[in-house]
């Protein structure tokens, strides 16, 4: 069957991909648009083609589940060339998504229009490729270098409509968006139809247009994109190699893109990103058997965490009751958000409208029976038990029977506190990470009697709210914060081990984590997981354990809150005091810690081993049922490089043998409490 159709509507031929679901370019695609171009150009009564795409958008790019396997021809670039050299003028009507090689499409018809909903952009940098058939050099003429460059160095995805990228298209066909697309279509017939009765439409290659280089300042452009890639090697060769081809024809500068996009495809760069897109993907909640039933929600706690809990809600469209014990806390707590939302809005992140609107679905009570008809209440308040316990039997006293009760607990146990109510089976953890109305990771925590129904609708919830979520076990920190506490384990015992705060890290941004993990706790407060910690025995086989947090809050020195952390804040550029040094060495002195030499390479290889040790502890134990939940907790709860992949996909390319070996080494000089043995090739893959 073929994926194109092709009609005649007057004059005009429609040529129309049905490639469900984002008509990717795939090899039949490429072929079957090859053959249909060749029928049309052979018939001579028309006079324009109009290429559409069937379903909710235009083509999203080349079809990336081909990338592992050898480019098989008809490539794109010859699909393209026939486009532009098409001998009748070949106009695309874009709607959805225009991306990668479907802006390269586009971009080589002779005319664009478009609903104005539509996005375009270049995503390949994000894949760890490049534009390989030729877009960037189109769209520079199309657009401007400078915006071009930007387009294709960030692979965000722009609206059609932005300011900068206006020249793109030649009309924008309706300031509504269409429900059905069919109006879209015969409004783009009409468009054709006019412009061919007014003699306005001719052949035109965008490879012949003019390129006005315009002033481009290249090295703030470098530095620019230097800072947003981070460990993305790829927005800057290609960036060198774009300001390199400038001179150069659209068809001389398209081969070496063509060359750099052939050569990236094999990189393990390209394939840990792809291997990060397709884990997304997989984990996202299959299309729900029942509508989600959640219009209302209640969150309780209005401190930092409950307040961004409320604003991401509040951003999804959700109206919120958001409930404190006193009217003092409420209206601080509003105020905060009033004032989060007004920055966001001078920021230019939002419109004054869209703030009014979501500051308006949020509504204090300091009173519960205002969430007695909610349908799901997230409970945000002090890491207690005995707390937590006494608002879950308040809930279950107060709220609707079909309400879903969830705990933003980060350490408890959801099984004690589901115990405090009579319907256990509605309780479930709903983890958040800080700051929540900004950080992607969701843990949806399914706790030993919460009904498989409850499960779904908050996985279908997490789509809605735009999270990546994650469905885990019950266990201390569920499966993100006990990795990351085991990951922080290792970080203090170097520490202790003579490791400095500095070089622990720089090795760890250099290893492209997003900041460096001491860093990060005085962000945070040294004494928020000291004081959980301090809930539970100090495991007696580990005798260093976060000792150095221990030494640090006792001496006052809980983070930047109180200017004072692993860091000494009160000069712009935070150091290392000698306090701090001593401090450190004292605690090593007093547990007879042998002291070792270390550099990047040590530092980074003893985090990555210790985050593949609690992984694959995380997975024996059932805690998560995918592998591929490690790397998504990693890569959008704490950080990590995503053009690394994941610790999961790192430990592939690592090898099992040489991982044995290596956490051989540290049982022997640890323990086999700390380091025990286990059966690697059971979750890591091996060629
Ligand atoms: N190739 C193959 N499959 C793709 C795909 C692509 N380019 N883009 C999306 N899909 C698949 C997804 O894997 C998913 O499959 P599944 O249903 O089996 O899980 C399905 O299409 C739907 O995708 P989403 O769930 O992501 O749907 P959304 O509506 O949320 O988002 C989207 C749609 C914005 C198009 C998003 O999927 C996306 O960003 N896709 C990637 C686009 C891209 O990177 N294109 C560039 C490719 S590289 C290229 O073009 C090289 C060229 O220069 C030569």
């Amino acid at each position: 069957m073929s994926l194109v159709n092709t009609r005649m509507v007057g004059q005009i031929a429609v040529l129309e991909i049905n490639s469900p679901p984002v008509n990717a370019l795939s090899v039949q695609l490429r072929s079957d648009m090859l053959k249909a171009l060749t029928t049309i150009a052979e018939n001579t009564d028309v006079a324009a083609l109009l290429l559409h795409c069937a379903g909710s958008t235009f083509i999203c790019g080349a079809d990336i589940r081909e990338f592992d396997a050898e480019p098989l021809s008809p490539h794109l670039p010859e699909v393209i060339a026939r486009l532009e050299n098409f001998p009748v003028p070949v106009v695309a009507l874009l709607h959805g998504h225009v991306l990668g090689g479907g802006l390269e499409v586009a971009a080589a018809c002779h005319y664009r229009i478009a609903d104005p909903q539509t996005n375009i952009g270049l995503p390949e940098v994000s894949l760890g490729v490049v534009p390989g058939a030729g877009g960037a050099q189109r769209m520079m003429r199309l657009v401007g270098v400078e915006n071009a460059v930007q387009l294709a160095t960030s692979g965000r995805a722009v609206k059609v409509t932005q300011p900068e990228y206006n020249a793109f298209c030649d009309a924008l066909l309706s300031d509504t968006s269409f429900s059905h697309l069919e109006g879209l279509l015969a409004l783009g017939l009409h468009w054709v139809e006019l412009a061919l009765q007014k003699g306005e439409l001719v052949p035109r290659a965008t490879a012949n247009m003019a390129l006005d280089q315009g002033e481009v300042d290249w090295e703030a452009l470098t530095a620019k994109v230097a800072r947003s890639a981070k460990s993305n090697p790829v927005p800057n060769k290609l960036l060198a190699q774009l300001q390199r081809d400038l001179c150069l024809s659209v068809q001389e500068s398209e081969s070496h893109t063509r060359h750099l996009f052939l050569e990236l495809r094999q990189s393990l760069v390209a394939k840990a990103l792809r291997h990060a897109f397709f884990l997304e993907k997989k984990l996202q909640a299959p299309r729900g058997k029942q509508p989600l039933r959640i219009d209302q929600v209640g969150v309780i706690g209005a401190g930092t965490m409950g307040g961004a809990i409320a604003i991401c809600f509040a951003d999804a469209g959700f109206k919120v009751v958001l409930l404190e014990q006193s009217e003092q806390a409420l209206s601080a707590g509003l105020e905060r958000i009033k004032v989060q939302y007004q920055g966001s809005c001078d920021k230019g992140r939002i419109t004054q409208q869209q703030c009014d609107v979501r500051i308006s679905l949020i509504n204090g009570s300091c009173d519960y029976s205002d969430v007695a008809d909610v349908d799901l209440v997230i409970e945000a308040a002090f890491e207690s038990m005995e707390v937590k316990q006494s608002i879950f039997a308040k809930l279950d006293e107060v709220c609707k029977k079909s309400s879903i009760l969830a705990t933003n607990t980060s350490y408890l146990d959801i099984n004690l506190i589901a115990q405090a109510t009579a319907r256990p089976e509605s309780v479930v953890g709903m983890h958040f990470f800080s700051p929540a109305n900004i950080m992607k990771l969701l843990e949806i925590v399914n706790a030993d009697q919460t009904a498989p129904a409850v499960v779904e609708a908050m996985q279908q919830l997490a789509k809605k709210l735009r999270k990546q979520a994650v469905t885990v076990g019950v266990c201390f920190g569920f499966a993100a914060n006990r990795m990351y506490s085991r990951y922080g384990r290792e970080i203090q015992q170097m520490l202790l081990e003579g490791a400095s705060v500095e070089q622990i890290d720089n090795a760890m941004l250099d290893f492209g984590m997003a900041m460096g993990p001491l860093a990060v706790l005085d962000l945070s407060g040294i004494d928020i997981g000291h004081n959980a910690r301090a809930q539970y025995p100090q495991p007696e086989y580990d005798p260093g354990y976060f000792k150095v947090s221990t030494a640090l809050v006792n001496a006052g020195r809980l983070g930047r809150k109180t200017g004072l952390g692993f860091y000494n804040y009160s000069t712009a550029k935070p150091t290392v005091d000698q306090e701090v040094v001593v401090l450190i060495k004292k605690v090593g002195d007093e547990l007879g810690i042998t002291q070792q030499h270390f550099n990047t390479e040590s530092i980074q290889q003893r985090t990555f081993l210790a985050m593949i040790s609690e992984a694959a502890q995380v997975i024996e134990e059932g805690i998560v049922s995918e592998k591929e939940a490690i790397d998504l907790i990693w890569l959008h709860g704490y950080g990590f490089p995503r053009a690394k992949g994941g610790p999961m996909f790192m430990a592939e390319q690592y090898g099992i043998a040489s991982l044995q070996a290596k956490m051989e080494k540290m049982r022997e000089l640890q323990g086999e409490k700390i380091w025990p043995s286990l059966e690697l090739a059971q979750y890591i893959n091996q060629d």
